[in-house]
């Protein structure tokens, strides 16, 4: 088993990029500039929200306060007073009770319906916030994946999937997080606060210095808790990535596993990282098991300390029971917001680390770029020239060093040499997978990098060695080569590699998908579905990284006769494995180390007598021991 990289030990910290929180905050403001309009809703709603339940313990007062006086009661608003005093009369009248208990009825009414509009602003705004966070998150998920796409080889060589996989959910979730979830709702809370704060001042600021005195404790012991809490989260993070790694390459090996018989060994290995994450999850979630508890007795401690105070200020005739009453309930609802916006310093810094991680993939620029707007490669007879070519995928490691040869268009090379010379990387810089860092790579004279590369790589087919069907139906995979190709053409084209009955006699023709039943093709058939593709891409230049695997006697001669279809009317650069193909190219050239060591004919090779008749030489050995 290859060596687990984990996402998570790897995780840069914050900052590590370089940028500034303010490029972060404009960065994500981007996405949610669009829903401007509801945003500005969404805070209409956050301020009748906090309004509308800090009136709740204002009806409470009210009510209780009524059983103690002798008058009917008046808001001191000429307004509110006439229509309360008329409704309940009215009330008083209709149903003949006394005026107070209609005045209570009618306060009662007045609270439920407050509770109604209170949950139907939450559950609103709730709703909104979630909506505009989603569409941002859409957007931005859909960019980075654009983003990716485009990206060169060498990024892709240098991350694994798993990574890119995290960037795509992880991060973008932890902006989501901060553009339509706890972060938004957090500015609510703190609406809340300062509003309830501001009518518990104006009831009694002596009582106030109560609530106001726990608040900090409570932000304290959530901030305490997070700081606990933070490395135990990241340790149950550390422990699954590992575990989704595990899994991942289990199942993507799952073949070896079995022919190795090594389910048991895996079973085991997996049991333990399993054990790991559970342990992990268990320490990190004992965390609640304390803060919950203790918030809660902070809560207890606030309705003791509003009881003796309030009750003192009570007994002195500073404040009404109804006025300590609504103190108790405005202490049990400051807690929750209070509570959350302890959190919020740590949410922040989460949607920040994720917003860093991604504007820096955004920032990762592609170094072949399209140019959409250079001269377009007119149509080309297939003239390759490599002039001087010096190329390393890593630093200071130069795999080619001024590497030059000429192509005439129409001519067929081979390329063959060990394992490890250099053969897939001069294609690699011809199809531009990858940049060369000096000298020059001229199609028909046409200085490549500087034309419009979508109008190179459409004249150009790549067959590598590791060729990739979609799972889809084979007509997609079909149309990879040329996305216009009418049925008729597929058909044809399938024909000329043998392939057409075959898959007339599948379930669903071209539409059979691959990988679903019925879709299944052999490694043979898998190749001249490929190079079906090609036939019908027709392009002026052919790139084919041969598969060394062996396949079986008659598949192989339709791959050979194929081959030679593919090659007619074209410049093609092959790695060829097979004595067949490389004996009927135009040049055979001779690799090692990042140089041409021979290069000519397969009769001028052989009459040479050197590493090309060597070669030779040994194959034929070799496939007469293998008969
Ligand atoms: N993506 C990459 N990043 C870094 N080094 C690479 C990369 N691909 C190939 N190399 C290195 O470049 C050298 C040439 O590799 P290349 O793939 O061109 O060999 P090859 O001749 O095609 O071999 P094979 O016959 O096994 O396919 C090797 O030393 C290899 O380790
Ligand atoms: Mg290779």
């Amino acid at each position: 088993m290859t060596a687990i990289h984990t996402d998570a030990e790897k995780e840069l910290k914050r900052g590590s990029f370089g940028y500034t929180d303010m490029q972060l905050y404009k960065f994500m403001f981007a996405y949610v500039k669009p829903y401007l309009k509801e945003l500005s809703i969404i805070l209409f709603l956050m301020i009748s929200f906090s309004i509308s339940t800090a009136l709740g313990p204002v009806i409470i007062q009210t009510t209780i306060d009524r059983f103690s006086s002798e008058e009917s009661l008046l808001f001191g608003n000429d307004f509110i007073d006439s229509i309360f005093l008329s409704l309940s009369q009215s009330l008083q009248n209709s149903f003949n009770v006394s005026l107070i208990w209609s005045e209570v009825i009618i306060l009662g009414i007045s609270y439920l319906l407050l509770q109604c509009l209170i949950f139907y602003l939450s559950y609103k705004r709730i709703i909104m916030v979630t909506e505009v966070g989603m569409k941002a998150e859409l957007t931005i998920r859909l960019e980075l994946f654009s983003h990716l796409q485009e990206l060169d080889m060498s990024y892709h060589d240098k991350n694994e999937v798993g990574r890119i996989m995290s960037r795509l959910t992880g991060d973008v979730n932890a902006i989501r997080e901060m553009i339509g979830g706890q972060v938004v709702n957090n500015f609510a809370n703190f609406l809340t606060v300062i509003t309830i704060l501001y009518f518990i001042l104006r009831y009694d600021p002596v009582l106030t210095l109560v609530p106001l005195s726990l608040i900090p404790i409570v932000i304290f012991i959530g901030l305490l808790s997070k700081k606990f809490a933070r490395p135990r989260r990241k340790e149950t993070r550390r422990t699954n990535s590992i575990m989704m790694a595990n899994i991942g390459e289990a199942i993507a090996g799952i073949k070896v596993t079995k022919g190795a018989n090594r389910e048991p060994e895996n079973v085991k290995i997996f049991r333990d990282l399993n054990n790991q994450n559970f342990n992990a999850s268990v320490r990190a979630d004992s965390m609640n098991a304390i803060f919950f508890p203790l918030m809660l007795a902070m809560q207890t401690l606030g309705v003791a300390l509003i009881f003796y105070v309030g009750g003192l200020r009570v007994i002195s005739g500073a404040i009404t029971i109804g006025t300590l009453t609504a103190f108790l309930f405005y202490n049990s609802i400051l807690f929750r917001p209070v509570v959350l916006l302890g959190q919020f310093y740590q949410q922040l810094q989460d949607a920040l680390t994720g917003a860093e991680r991604a504007l820096a993939l955004f920032d990762t620029k592609t170094k072949i770029p399209i140019k959409p707007e250079s001269p377009q490669l007119p149509l080309i007879k297939g003239e390759v020239i490599f002039d001087h070519i010096y190329f390393e995928y890593e630093k200071n490691q130069p795999i080619y060093d001024k590497f030059s040869l000429y192509v005439p268009a129409g001519k067929t090379i081979a390329l063959v040499g060990k394992t490890g010379a250099g053969k897939s990387t001069i294609i690699n810089l011809l199809s531009r997978m990858y940049d060369f860092q000096d000298g020059e790579l001229l199609i028909d004279n046409h200085n490549i990098k500087d034309m419009n590369l979508n109008s190179f790589r459409s004249q150009i087919a790549v067959v590598p060695q590791d060729f990739f069907l979609f799972s889809n139906s084979i007509k997609l995979n079909l149309k990879l080569g040329n996305p216009r190709a009418t049925e008729e053409e597929m058909w044809n084209a399938l024909d000329m590699v043998g392939l057409k009955s075959f898959v007339k006699n599948m379930s669903e023709g071209l539409d059979t998908k691959l990988q679903e039943r019925g879709g299944r093709l052999s490694v043979g058939q898998r190749q001249l579905l490929v190079f079906a593709a090609v036939l019908l891409a027709d392009p002026r230049i052919l790139i084919l990284d041969e598969a060394t695997s062996s396949i079986d006697v008659f598949s192989e001669l339709k791959i050979q006769k194929s081959i030679q279809l593919l090659l007619k009317n074209r410049t093609s650069f092959i790695i060829a494995h097979r004595l067949s193909t490389i004996r009927n190219a135009d040049t055979i050239i001779v690799i090692d180390d990042g140089q041409i060591i021979e290069q000519g004919t397969h009769d001028e090779l052989i009459s040479q007598k050197g590493d090309y008749y060597d070669l030779v030489k040994n194959q034929i050995e070799l496939s007469s021991i293998n008969r």
